[in-house]
């Protein structure tokens, strides 16, 4: 049976990939490593801890002599590594939480995985999840592609960069076999309400502002979780060693006609007045160096691999309202802190 480490699955990506994993692949064994930081939430998994094939660690990617023990206990054959910093707005407050999870975690598990599979490369794999936002920012025309040059604006896409960097000197240094994916906005279930998506559809649930930065002419490219996870399946299983794939939804949007489109969205399920959760936008001084536009040009994995999205915006987008709504209690749980009981009620 081959030993799979997945990190950060108790996040929101991270949740929807060990979910597809342990039940799609019954011959792996998913290790689930995550620190349950104030993003990590193990309600976001709860339909499958009693798998057979599952098993949850918790520990910090940044403790080195930790993560050397795990490798060498378990002898994973293969890693998804997730686990991240993953919030702009929290990297400006606090870049050096970034450096030390996205960038000297991903250096432990990098060193744990090349000193264990250094004799034997074969079967194995280091799967780097990373973002768009390496990139930089785009102006009004064109499309990331692989070949775009690293431009990052804020200490979150800096610290994602660098480990990208990593990872691929690894790959060129001594060989190690991994894969890298750079991919757009993601919305979905399970999603932390502090992104702006789950974040305005907690607040216009509970009638509180939506804080729209500078003037909501910043475009992101959105594609729907679930979507990311198959397409995170066809890289690890399919993908080319050292290879980058660009992953993106082929849907811009700018951010107030998203929001105007969620607030729409969202008085048609409340049963509220058209232009009731429109009141409620307000206009907030920017975010520092908020980067313009980003989108991305999904081609190569369309081409190799077979991948585009499967769910049209329109559809993500009501589902990912209708769960909201149907999952209060989760979003009680997460905006209150109490999620981090189920840890101790579950596993201490
Ligand atoms: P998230 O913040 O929802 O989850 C991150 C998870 O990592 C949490 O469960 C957290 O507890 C865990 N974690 C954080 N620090 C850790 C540490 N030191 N040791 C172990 N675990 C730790 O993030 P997400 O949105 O699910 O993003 C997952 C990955 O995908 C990240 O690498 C992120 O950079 C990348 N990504 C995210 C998006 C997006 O739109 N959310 C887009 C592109 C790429
Ligand atoms: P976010 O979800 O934080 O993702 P990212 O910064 O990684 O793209 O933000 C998406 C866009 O929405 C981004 O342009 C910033 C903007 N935004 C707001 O206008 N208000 C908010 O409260 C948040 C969280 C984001």
């Amino acid at each position: 049976m081959k030993k799979i480490l997945i990190t950060g699955g108790a996040g929101f990506i991270g949740s929807h990939v060990v979910r597809r994993f342990v039940t799609k692949y019954p011959e792996y064994h998913i290790y689930n490593l995550d620190a349950l930081t104030y993003a990590g939430n193990l309600e976001n998994i709860k339909d499958i801890e009693n798998s057979e094939n599952y098993t949850f660690v918790k520990g910090d990617i940044v403790d080195e002599a930790f993560i050397n023990e795990l490798f060498s206990i378990h002898h994973f054959d293969g890693v998804l590594h997730l686990a991240a910093e993953s919030h702009v707005d929290r990297s400006i407050e606090d870049p050096l939480a970034f450096v030390k999870t996205n960038v000297i975690g991903t250096m432990n598990l990098l060193n744990a995985a090349k000193n264990q599979w250094k004799d034997n490369f074969e079967g194995k794999r280091f799967y780097h999840i990373s973002t768009d936002e390496v990139y930089g920012s785009l102006g009004a025309e064109g499309l990331f592609t692989e070949t775009t040059p690293y431009d990052p604006n804020s200490p979150y896409s800096a610290s994602k960069a660098s480990s990208d960097h990593f990872v691929r000197a690894y790959g060129e240094t001594y060989g190690l076999p991994y894969v890298l994916t750079n991919c757009s906005n993601n919305y979905g279930s399970y999603h932390f309400p502090e992104k702006l998506i789950p974040l305005f559809i907690n607040n216009i649930i509970h009638n509180k502002p939506l804080p729209v930065y500078g003037d909501g002419h910043y475009t992101r490219d959105w594609l729907f979780v679930e979507d990311h996870a198959i397409a995170i399946d066809l890289v690890f299983h399919e993908g080319k060693n050292h290879e980058t794939y660009n992953i993106g939804g082929f849907n811009e949007w700018k951010n107030i006609d998203l929001v105007q489109l969620l607030c729409q969205l969202m008085d048609q399920k409340l049963d509220r007045a058209a232009g009731t959760s429109q009141q409620l936008i307000t206009y907030v001084k920017d975010r520092p160096g908020h980067d313009l536009r980003y989108a991305i040009d999904a081609t190569k994995i369309n081409r190799e691999l077979g991948w585009k999205p499967s769910v049209t915006f329109e559809e993500g987008l009501e589902r990912t309202i209708n769960w909201y709504l149907a999952n209060e209690e989760w979003l009680k749980n997460v905006t209150s802190g109490a999620y981090k009981d189920y840890y101790k009620k579950q596993y201490s």
